[in-house]
C-alpha cells in the first residue's frame, strides 16, 4: 500500500511532506516522489528508491518555497518501480498533481480513452490517467478541482485514494476515497490529508477518517467533505490518542495483528481488475500465450514455508478444475531430485518477497530445463517474477511482520486464478462454472471479516494453552496444509514444538506423541462438502481425546457433531470445500500471535528469522 500525505498551511510544504513520508516508510515502497504549487506552477521531483535518493535530488536543487504540496511513497503494482512510474503523475498541461492509493480497474480503458484523444501517457500506471482526466475535466466546472475530483471518481472502479493539487489554486488540496484509506488532520491554520495518521501526529492529533465514495476540500482554515455526487456529509472528527509507533501499526501492537486485519482487503485487492467484464481472466503479464498453455501436462509448484503451504492448497484446486497433475516441491529440494520436467511443464514459484534464493535458484533449474514458468509474487520488480515467463501478483501490500499472514491468504487466491486461468484456456471448465467459483472468491473477504469477529475467543484459548509443552495440528484434504501453516506460525512465533499432520497419518505413528492434556489442533472439513472426510475427522478427533489429548477444533459454523469432542470450538463461516483454507488459518494465525506474545517474543521479528531469506 502506498503513503499519502498532503499539506496546505502557512509552513513549509516540502519539509512538512517529506517528513510525513519518512513516517510512512514502514509501509515498505520503491519510489518516492513530491510535488509543490509555487508561483502558479507545480515544482515536482520523482525517484526510484528510498526517500534518500529523493532527498539526495532535492538537495542538488533549489526547491521553490511553497505552503501546499503532496507527497507519496509508491508500493508498485501496475508498472515497476522507475522513476516515470513514481508519484505524483502531472497532467499533460502541466496543472495538476495526483498522487494514488489503490487500484483504478478500469485504467487500461481510460488509458485508452486519453490516447484517443491524443494525451501521451508518459508511465505504465493505471494512476496517471487520474491526473489527466482531473485536468480535462477542470473546465466543464470552472475550475472547481473538488467537482472535477468528484466527476472523476464516478468514472473509476476499483480502490482508489486521491489527492491532487492545482497550480492555479495553490490555497487549497483536494482528495477523494474508496476502498482505500484516508485521513484529514486539522491543524492551526493547517490541514493534513494523509493515508494513515502517522504521517501528521507530530502536528496534530485531531482527526477525520473519511468515509466511503467521499471527496474532501481541504483550505488553511477549512475542511468540506461531500459524497460523490456533491452532497454534504456528516464527518466523524476523533482524536488519535496513538504515539508513533503505534501509528504506523494503524493502533494495532503489532504488525502481524495488524496484518491479520488486512485480509478481508487484502483478498479483494488480489481478485481486483482480475476478470474483465465476458468474465475473461487476466494474468498480470504474461509471455506465455494460450496455446502454450494448452500444451501443459504437468504444474510443479516450488516454493518455501508458508509460500510452500499455499502451493499445497493450491494443489487441490488446480488438479480437480484442470484434471493436469501437480507436484507441489520445497524449492530447496527440488533440483536435487533430478527432477522431471520439460516444455510441457509449468512450472509455479510462489514467493511474497520475489527474493528467496532456494525459490530462485529453483526457478533457474526449471528455466534451464525448459519448464514454463509463471511466479505468484507480492514484491511487483522482485528477482523471481522478473526470472518468469508470466506472474501474477498478489496485492496484499507490504508485508511487515516476518510470519505471513496475508501474503499467504492472497497466494492461495492468486494460485487459484491461474488455475481457473488454465482450467478456462483448456476448455475443462465452463464460463459458468469459472464464474461460480470467482463468485465464491468474491464472497471470501466478508468471510474473513466474520472470522476476525472471533478473535478474542481464540486468544483467550492461545492464553489458557500458553505453557503447553508441544502442539499439534490435523487436518484433512484441504485442511492437512492449513494444519501444516498452523504448525509452521506457532513454531516461528512461540518457538514451540508443533507439527501438522494429514490426520489420517495419525494411527501411523504421530499417535504415540498423545499424553494427557497435549493440545491438538483440528481442522475439520465442512460436513456438506464431504460426509465422509467430515466423519472420518471427527473419528480422529475422538481417537485423539481418548488418549487425553486436549482438543481445540476448528469447525463451520452449525457443525454441531463436534460439541461432544471438542474441549475448545472455534467457528469458521460455512463456505465452499476449497474455499475453507481461507478462513480456517485465520484462527491459526491468531493462536500463534498470542501464544508467542503471551510468552513475551518479538513477535513481528522472531528470533533467527528473516523476511526474506536471500541466501540458500
Ligand atoms: C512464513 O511465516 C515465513 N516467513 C517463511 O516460511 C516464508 O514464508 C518463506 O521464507 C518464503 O518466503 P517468500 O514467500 O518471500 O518466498
Amino acid at each position: 500500500m502506498c503513503g499519502i500525505v498532503g499539506y496546505v498551511g502557512s509552513g513549509s510544504a516540502l519539509e512538512i511532506v517529506v517528513a510525513g513520508l519518512r513516517r510512512l516508510e514502514y509501509r515498505g515502497y520503491d519510489s518516492a516522489g513530491v510535488a509543490l504549487v509555487a508561483d502558479g506552477d507545480l515544482w515536482m521531483r520523482k525517484r526510484a528508491g528510498k526517500i534518500d535518493v529523493l532527498e539526495e535530488a532535492l538537495s542538488a536543487e533549489s526547491p521553490p518555497d511553497s505552503s501546499t504540496g503532496i507527497g507519496h511513497t509508491r508500493w508498485a503494482t501496475h508498472g515497476g518501480p522507475t522513476d516515470s512510474n513514481a508519484h505524483p503523475h502531472i497532467s499533460a498541461d502541466g496543472k495538476v498533481a495526483i498522487i494514488h492509493n489503490g487500484i483504478i480497474e478500469n485504467f487500461a480503458e481510460l488509458r485508452e480513452e486519453l490516447t484517443e484523444a491524443g494525451v501521451h501517457l508518459t508511465s505504465e500506471t493505471d494512476s496517471e490517467v487520474a491526473a489527466h482526466l482531473v485536468a480535462l475535466t477542470l473546465p466543464d466546472t470552472g475550475d472547481d478541482l473538488a467537482e472535477a475530483m468528484r466527476q472523476v471518481s464516478r468514472r473509476l472502479s476499483g480502490a482508489f485514494t486521491l489527492v491532487a493539487v492545482d497550480a492555479r489554486r495553490p490555497d487549497r488540496i483536494v482528495g477523494a476515497r474508496r476502498n482505500s484509506p484516508l485521513v484529514v488532520g486539522i491543524g492551526d491554520g493547517e490541514a493534513f490529508l494523509a493515508s494513515d495518521v502517522a504521517a501528521f501526529i507530530a502536528h496534530t492529533r485531531d482527526a477525520i477518517e473519511l468515509g466511503q465514495d467521499q471527496v474532501v476540500e481541504l483550505t488553511a482554515g477549512g475542511v468540506e467533505v461531500t459524497d460523490f455526487y456533491g452532497e454534504p456529509v456528516d464527518t466523524k472528527p476523533f482524536t488519535v490518542d496513538w504515539d508513533a509507533s503505534a501509528a504506523e501499526k494503524g493502533g494495532y501492537d503489532l504488525f502481524m495483528l495488524k496484518e491479520i486485519a488486512e485480509q478481508p482487503r487484502a483478498v479483494a485487492d488480489t481478485m481486483r481488475g482480475r476478470i474483465d467484464r465476458s468474465g475473461q481472466l487476466h494474468l498480470d503479464d504474461s509471455r506465455i500465450n494460450d496455446n502454450e498453455l494448452r500444451e501443459i501436462d504437468k504444474v510443479v509448484v516450488i516454493a518455501c514455508g508458508t509460500a510452500y503451504h499455499a502451493g499445497l492448497v493450491a494443489k487441490y484446486a488446480i488438479e480437480h478444475w484442470t484434471r493436469i497433475p501437480v507436484e507441489v516441491e520445497l524449492a530447496s529440494e527440488f533440483r536435487y531430485r533430478d527432477p522431471i520436467v520439460g516444455r510441457s511443464t509449468l512450472v509455479i514459484a510462489i514467493s511474497q518477497s520475489g527474493e528467496t534464493m532456494d525459490t530462485l535458484m529453483a526457478l533457474r533449474y526449471a528455466r534451464e530445463q525448459g519448464a514454463r514458468t509463471l511466479a505468484i509474487c507480492n514484491t511487483l520488480g522482485s528477482t523471481i517474477p522478473r526470472e518468469s515467463d508470466a506472474v501474477l501478483y498478489t496485492y496484499a501490500g507490504p508485508e511487515i511482520a516476518v510470519a505471513s499472514t496475508k501474503a499467504f491468504l492472497t497466494q492461495i487466491v492468486a494460485a487459484y486464478l491461474v488455475g481457473l486461468y488454465l482450467a478456462q484456456v483448456r476448455g475443462n471448465m465452463f464460463g459458468d462454472e469459472v464464474r461460480r467459483i470467482l463468485d465464491q472468491l468474491a464472497d471470501m473477504p466478508s468471510k474473513v471479516d466474520l472470522v476476525l469477529d472471533t478473535v478474542e475467543d481464540v486468544r483467550a484459548i492461545a492464553r489458557e494453552l500458553a505453557e503447553a509443552r508441544a502442539v499439534l495440528f490435523i487436518g484433512r484434504h484441504v485442511g492437512f496444509p492449513v494444519a501444516l501453516e498452523g504448525a509452521l506460525k506457532l513454531k516461528e512465533l512461540a518457538y514451540m514444538h508443533a507439527e501438522g499432520f494429514a490426520a489420517g497419518e495419525l494411527k501411523h505413528g504421530p499417535i504415540a506423541l498423545l499424553e494427557e492434556g497435549l493440545p491438538v489442533v483440528v481442522v475439520v472439513p465442512s460436513p456438506s462438502s464431504s460426509a465422509m472426510l467430515h466423519d472420518k475427522i471427527v473419528s480422529n478427533i475422538q481417537e485423539v481425546r481418548a488418549r487425553g489429548a486436549r482438543t481445540i477444533v476448528v469447525a463451520e459454523e452449525g457443525d454441531e457433531s463436534v460439541n461432544s469432542v471438542a474441549d475448545h470450538i472455534i467457528r469458521v463461516p460455512a463456505t465452499p470445500t476449497l474455499m475453507q483454507p481461507l478462513v480456517a488459518t485465520v484462527p491459526l494465525q491468531v493462536f500463534s500471535c498470542e501464544m508467542a506474545t503471551v510468552r513475551g517474543h518479538d513477535v513481528d521479528q522472531p528470533r533467527n528469522l528473516a523476511k526474506s531469506v536471500t541466501v540458500e
